[in-house]
Parts: structure tokens; sequence; C-alpha cells
């Protein structure tokens, strides 16, 4: 007993050390931005005049939009087709040194987007809001894109030393038309995640998924195949053996069906010998059937080296003047909208607001859509001529069965190969 009385009495402090540095961590937990486009978003974001002259630019819409899971909770929503999109807010600098950042939002195409990004930026430094546009240098631009049938994916662009880098990995984004959540998290460890709906996507390290430094490890350009290196698969078997007699069976015979002519005339015309034919018994040259080769080393290939032109940058990951964050975008047919922006260092908090946001009003939001869904569906064969709406309702169903399938699947059939293989990975891991 006494020793269990001890035992607990040297855990009781260590438990209330664990937990006051859990609370710490929690209290701790810094939000840069957050914007839930409630009453005086206006304030806080600045409309670009980027493309303005032009008649360009198009008007965001302060709405909830067609379908919600709460018509009093507002984004703001592109509302023209063929313009392009700028707007951007400001929020104290700060650096992600030391920091795990998190960058989240929710976006919704209302539209069915053909072609247009939902994606959103960070900036860094000084920046003109009034002239924000898309040459306006960016550090993180992070959202879904979706253009024809084959970008239908998540973009994670970091700049480092002025040059955007993509990410490599290929992270398919939700085609519907239902609001989903973003997240890209980076850590100090130079390691990253994105996230679709709270549901992790992609995750790997800043080294491997981005060209930002030159690769850490090279072929050693100096060095050769050995000699002695046994390339080859299969070689003759040096058990089999020639069979007695078999050089002896001649390549042609003698024709064993032609008969001398009977007017040949030995004297005259010289001895008769009957013409040859190919020998059916004659295989060829004789050769050594094939094994496969017990010495055989497999293709062989140039040992990695230390990449001489590789310096670490243990910074990798560091944008130290994060400054704005934006949107900025060209839309060929508009009804994007955007709510719930976060930037914050814990990816904890930015689960909980996505529960509490996008988490409790995406049943509603799907049963507002499936009701505008079927009124449309209504109003479409009623302005059809009665001889052809039964056919055309056929359509309607196959279309929507389409796209259920595709979302189901989260397979784009245009998608590379490659990349599938690249998630089955991630899923093993
Ligand atoms: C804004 O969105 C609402 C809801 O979808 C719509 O009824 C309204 O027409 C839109 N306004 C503009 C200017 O697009």
């Amino acid at each position: 007993m006494a020793i269990v009385r001890g035992r607990s009495l040297i855990a009781t402090p260590l438990s209330l050390a664990i937990t006051i540095s859990l609370l710490l961590a929690v209290a701790s937990a810094a939000v840069f931005f957050e914007e839930r486009f409630d009453d005086g978003w206006e304030s806080r974001w600045v409309k670009s005049e980027w493309k303005k002259d032009e008649n360009m630019a198009g008007e965001w819409n302060y709405t909830s939009g067609k379908w919600s899971g709460d018509a009093n909770d507002k984004g703001i929503q592109t509302s023209e087709d063929y313009r392009f999109y700028a707007i951007s807010a400001e929020f104290p600098e700060f650096s992600n040194k030391d920091k795990t950042l998190v960058f989240q939002f929710s976006v919704k195409h209302e539209q069915k987007l053909d072609c247009g990004g939902g994606y959103m930026k960070l900036l860094s430094g000084e920046v003109d809001q009034k002239k924000f546009g898309g040459d306006t240098p960016y550090s993180v631009m992070f959202g879904p894109d979706i253009c024809g049938y084959t970008t239908k994916k998540v973009h994670a662009i970091l700049t480092y030393n002025d040059k955007n880098n993509l990410i490599k990995k290929d992270v398919p984004c939700e085609t519907d038309q239902l609001s989903h959540v973003y997240t890209f998290i980076l850590r100090p460890d130079a390691t990253y995640s994105i996230l679709i709906d709270n549901v992790e996507k992609q995750t790997g390290s800043l080294y491997s998924d981005w060209d930002l430094l030159p690769p850490k490890q090279i072929k050693d350009p100096e060095a050769k195949k050995p000699e002695d290196w046994d390339e080859k698969e299969f070689i003759a078997d040096p058990e089999d053996t020639k069979p007695e007699g078999y050089d002896d069976i001649p390549k042609e015979v003698a024709d064993p069906d032609a008969k001398k002519p009977e007017d040949w005339d030995d004297e005259e015309d010289g001895e008769w010998t009957a013409p040859t034919i190919p020998n059916p018994e004659y295989k060829g040259p004789w050769k050594a059937k094939k094994i496969k080769n017990p010495n055989y080393k497999g293709k062989w290939k140039a040992p990695l080296i230390d990449n001489p032109e590789f310096k670490d940058d243990p910074e990798l990951y560091v944008f130290p003047k994060l400054k704005y964050v934006g949107i900025e975008l060209w839309q060929v047919k508009s009804g994007t909208l955007f709510d719930n922006v976060l930037v914050s260092d814990d990816p904890e908090y930015a689960k909980k607001v996505a529960e509490e946001t996008w988490g409790t009003q995406k049943d509603a939001e799907k049963a507002a859509f499936d009701e505008a869904e079927k009124k449309r569906e209504e109003e479409e064969s009623k302005s059809e001529p009665a001889v052809d709406s039964d056919a055309d309702d056929g359509a309607e169903d196959s279309d929507v069965e389409g796209e259920d399938a595709e979302d189901d699947s989260k397979v784009d059939p245009n998608e590379d190969p490659a990349a599938s293989v690249d998630d089955d990975v991630h899923d093993e891991l």
C-alpha cells in the first residue's frame, strides 16, 4: 500500500505538470486572422481596383448563396461571369518561425464550376491592397482549381527566393456544388498536410514534395558500371549438351521422290543426281537452352551521393512577414462563395472552427441543395414541350448519377495514373 501511495504521490505533480503544459499549449494557440464574414466585414477587406479600367473587375455578392445550412451565415461570392476578382484583408504582421502555420477557409462552387479558381493567398510585406492583382507577389497560394476535365486539383504553391513552386503531388479537389473546408498546415519540421473537410488528403515534406531546394542526393556522375557487373538476365544453360550426331544432320537431302528422267544419257549428260530439298530433320545450328542467370545483378544504377549543390535551409518553411490574406481569381462562370477564413498556429483550433461552421451546417446545406435541384428540374421540365419532357427527365437523371459517381470515387478519369499510385502509397502510411 505504502509503495502504491508513494507512487501516486510522485505521479501527482507529474500529471499536474502535464495538465498545466497542455493548458498552456491550448491557451497559447494564436489566431492571426479569422473572418466569418459577419457584419462589418467590409471594413476589414479592401476591394482592389485591379482590372476596373478594363471593365473586367467582378462584383462580390455578400450572401449565403442559393442554398446553405444557415441563411444568416453569409460569405462573399463571385457574381459576374468572365471577370477578375481581387480582394484582401490585412492582419498584424507575423513570422511562422518555430510555429505551425494553419491556413483554412471554406469554399462553395454553386455554379457547377467548369473553369475557375477557388484558392486564396497569403501575402507578405507591404502590399498596396487597392492594386492587389494577379501580378502581386504572394507567399502561399492554396485551394481548389478547376478547369475542364483535366484540372481538378488543390493548389499548394509556396514562394521561395521569389520563385513560385508548385506542389509535385496531385491532390484532387472537390467538384460538387457544396461547401468544403480546405486546410493547409505547415510545420516547423518542414512537414505539411492538406486537409479537405478535416480529412487529411496529402502529407509529406517540403524537401520532397516541392522543388524549393536542389535535391539532397544525386546520382554519382563519376560512378561507372563495374566490369564484372552482370546485367544479363538469361544465359545459355551450361548443363545442356549437344545431342550426339546433331551436326551430322545435313541441311538438305536428295529428293527421295525425284526420278532419273527416262531419256537421261549418262554418257552425254553426265552422272544423274537427284535434286536436293530442305531436310525436315535439320533444326539449324545447335543452341543450348536459356536459363536464368544465377549471377544476374539487375540493371546497374549509379549510387546516390550527397549533392554538392545542396545547401540546407533550416528556415525553409519560414515566411517572416506574413501580413495579408487575399483572393485573386479569374472566373469564367461566377458563383464561388468563400467563408470562414482562418490563419492560425493551431491545427486543433482550425479543426474546431471547421466542425463548428461547415460541420454543423453541411447536412442542412445538402438538403437545401437537393431541394433547389428538384425545383430546378421541375421548372425545366415545365418549360419543355410536354412531348419531350419524359426524355429530358431521363437525361437529367443520368447526369446527376454521373456526378454522384464522380464524387464517390473521388477519381478524375483524366488524372495521371501515377497520381493515384501516390495516393495509395499515402493511404498506406
Ligand atoms: C446575390 O446572391 C443572392 C443569393 O443567391 C441572389 O439572390 C442575388 O441575386 C445575388 N445578387 C447579385 C448582385 O448577384
